[in-house]
């Protein structure tokens, strides 16, 4: 979502051709600083749901990145397993976590992750759809408890004027055309019938689907708006001299200030 690209990862990083789900760390601190917030009530509605399942249980998250979702969550005493395969993001998790309770991080995919404990909850944001297509409803279902919650988060930013959202497509289509910009933000008409709700929709080992909708109206400076954007995999795995250019064009499109319209999805359900 926001202009992410949900197409599964290619060869790490190291192999010399890059892995469009690890591109993150290439950025993690300007990542860290630059992406909004999730909205404090999501956690209040996501604690709500999963209810008693959570207590006296871990939580697991998956994708943590740079800690955004895991420290609002450990800040209300829930003790979190944050798994999380980039080097990069993982050091300013560890770093966000210091002297925080309760956190432990595990360098590791999803995949790779072999958990010794049944957790109450698993959340990620962000993060899910990076996740492998065949075997991700399986292995959560695997890894939670009997009633357990799933809550799984997307931030959606759009430019929030028509006129100038307009021309930061038009500036996508000429200099970066492979670049899909999904910024229509998922309403509560429609989670049902697009992924993920309509894929978990159909799993028989979720039940109770539930979702949640948030809108914030923020408005950023020009450098924060290209810094969000340098933050995107879709950005991040075009060729340099196209970064450039598109961040040229971009920063001719805007005034010091860029208005944004933040809308945040969760979508919940319980372990059968
Ligand atoms: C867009 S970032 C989201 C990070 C963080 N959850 C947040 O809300 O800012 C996606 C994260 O998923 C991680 N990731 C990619 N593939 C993964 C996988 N197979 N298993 C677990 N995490 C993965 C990336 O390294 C990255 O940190």
């Amino acid at each position: 979502m926001s202009g992410e690209d949900d197409a599964r990862p290619g060869l790490p990083a190291e192999t010399g051709r890059r892995d469009p789900a690890r591109v993150f760390g290439e950025v993690a601190d300007d990542y860290d600083r630059v992406r909004p917030a999730y909205p404090a009530a999501l956690v209040d509605d996501v604690l709500d749901y999963a209810g008693s399942a959570v207590r006296g249980r871990r939580a697991l998250e998956v994708g943590a990145g740079t800690g955004r979702a895991t420290v609002a969550f450990a800040a209300r005493e829930v003790p979190i397993v944050a798994v999380e395969p980039d080097a990069a993001m993982a050091d300013v998790l560890t770093r966000r976590i210091d002297g925080m309770r309760g956190v432990e991080v595990v360098r590791s995919t999803f995949e790779d992750f072999r958990p010794a404990e049944r957790f109450g909850l698993l959340l990620s944001a962000e993060a899910w759809h990076w996740t492998e297509p065949s075997s991700r409803w399986a292995r959560a279902a695997g890894a939670l408890a009997d009633t357990a919650a799933l809550a799984l988060i997307w931030n959606n930013e759009r430019v929030d004027d028509p006129a100038r959202r307009a021309a930061m497509l038009r500036v996508f289509a000429d200099h970066a055309p492979s670049v899909v910009i999904r910024d229509e933000p998922v309403v509560p008409d429609d989670v049902w019938r697009q992924w993920p709700g309509e894929e978990l929709s159909r799993r028989s080992e979720f039940r109770d689907l539930a979702s949640r909708h948030y809108r914030v109206r923020r408005t950023v400076s020009k450098a924060a708006y290209l810094g969000l954007t340098r933050t995107r995999s879709q950005f991040r795995m075009l060729p340099a001299p196209t970064r450039r250019d598109l961040l040229a064009a971009l920063s001719d499109l805007f005034d010091d200030e860029v208005p944004l319209l933040v809308d945040t999805a969760l979508v919940l359900a319980r372990r059968r």
